[in-house]
């Protein structure tokens, strides 16, 4: 199939807006990549600019090692999928999905083979002679993702294709649009904000924020170790808490010091660092709930619960706490650790004792953001 590398890809508009500012990696053969990132930041264009759509300004694009900058649309054997569809709505399921077939010029007894399979591929060969408008939502996804696999191109381009769904159903051609593309082995560029279709879906997460690429990596590595704070706040639910602070260093030894200074802990960095103002970040599973005895490398703190969620199988914790910070953190727990009693969780109003392990925490630099 096809290896898609970008290599500082640039869109400037001629409003003067730099849409995508350079942004560089490799979606290699057979790969899944999901671009994320909030609204704005340049994830269409990026894509369009893949697909041919969109003229590159800056940089290059090249599959399968031959740069495709200056090459047509229909000349770079890419198939894109849009948020809505774009069916025809005066053609059959079939008429639609052997489109693409028929502009090639495709032999007919060919174009019924390929929509067959296809079709058969998606569970969607029931409805070939049914218009757009006898379909749900769901399955006119279907015949989308359909016109663009029948032709069998290199690669795939999807932009938010599930958020016309609900829930249940997005959740569900999630898992089949995943299938779909192991199956089919192809080279799949997919865009959504949605991070946890981000996590649950790409082989490699490309994070974007304003037209740069933060981070690029495997879903554990961006959950692990984000390169940024706010690639620590964007991936995760509920999002990693960041707590100010700063950096003191005595003997060789790193200390964070919490907000107003009556609090420190210890920093498990083999390096001492500069004097510095940080954030320091730690997920709500990460937070404990103290019941064993003190361990003298963790941070140990209480505050007063605000707002309790029970969400089924983990119940978030919002904890008040004004002698760290003016903020407020959330500590997730699992069903079983209430049920086994681990937690010693107490109700709405109680002041709670937590604890913060030092092996579980992240630090950024407050002024540029980035992992220390
Ligand atoms: N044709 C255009 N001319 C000028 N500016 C544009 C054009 N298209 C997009 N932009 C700007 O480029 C930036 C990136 O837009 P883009 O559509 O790529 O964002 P996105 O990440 O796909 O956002 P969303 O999640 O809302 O779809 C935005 O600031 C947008 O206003
Ligand atoms: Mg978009």
């Amino acid at each position: 199939m096809a290896e898609v590398q970008l290599h500082n890809l640039e869109k400037r508009y001629d409003n003067d807006t730099t849409a995508v500012k350079g942004i560089t990696f490799t979606a290699h053969d057979g790969e899944f990549v999901v671009l994320v990132g909030p609204s704005g930041c340049g994830k269409s264009t990026t894509l369009r600019m893949v697909a041919g759509l969109e003229e590159i300004t800056g940089g290059d694009l090249l599959i399968d090692g031959q740069r495709m900058n200056d090459r047509e649309p229909k000349d770079r054997d890419v198939a894109m999928v849009f948020q809505n569809y774009a069916l025809y709505p005066h053609m059959t399921v079939f008429e639609n999905m052997a489109f693409p077939l028929k502009m090639r010029k495709v032999a007919k007894p060919q174009i019924q083979t390929q929509v067959e399979q296809a079709a058969k591929l998606l569970g969607i060969d029931n409805l070939l002679k049914r218009k757009p408008k006898e379909l749900s939502g769901g399955e006119r996804q279907r015949v989308a993702v359909g016109r663009a696999i029948v032709r069998k191109p290199k690669v795939f381009l999807f932009d938010e294709p599930l958020s016309n769904l609900d829930a249940a159903l997005r959740t569900q051609m999630r898992a089949e649009l995943k299938r779909i593309q192991r199956r089919l082995g192809a080279t799949m560029l997919y865009v959504t904000h949605d991070q946890v279709e981000a996590m649950t879906m790409g082989d490699r997460i490309a994070v974007m924020n304003k037209g740069e690429l933060e981070q690029y990596g495997t879903p554990t590595e961006i959950y692990g170790e984000p390169a940024s704070a706010f690639v620590a706040r964007f991936l995760g639910s509920p999002a990693m808490n960041l707590i100010p602070g700063g950096i003191v260093s005595e003997e060789g030894i790193s200390f964070f010091i919490f907000g107003k200074g009556e609090m420190s802990l210890k920093i498990p960095l083999p390096n001492q660092l500069p004097s510095m103002n940080v954030d320091l970040g730690i997920r709500p599973e990460s937070i404990q709930f103290s019941v064993g005895p003190q361990n003298s490398s963790n941070a140990f703190a209480s505050g007063k619960l605000i707002l309790i969620e029970p969400i089924g199988s983990v119940t978030h914790y919002h904890i008040e706490w004004p002698d760290a910070f003016g903020g407020t953190l959330v500590a997730s727990v699992s069903h079983s650790q209430m049920v086994s009693g681990q937690s010693g969780i107490s109700k709405l109003g109680d002041v709670v004792s937590f604890e913060i392990p030092s092996n579980t925490v992240h630090l950024f630099d407050r002024d540029t953001g980035k992992r220390l």
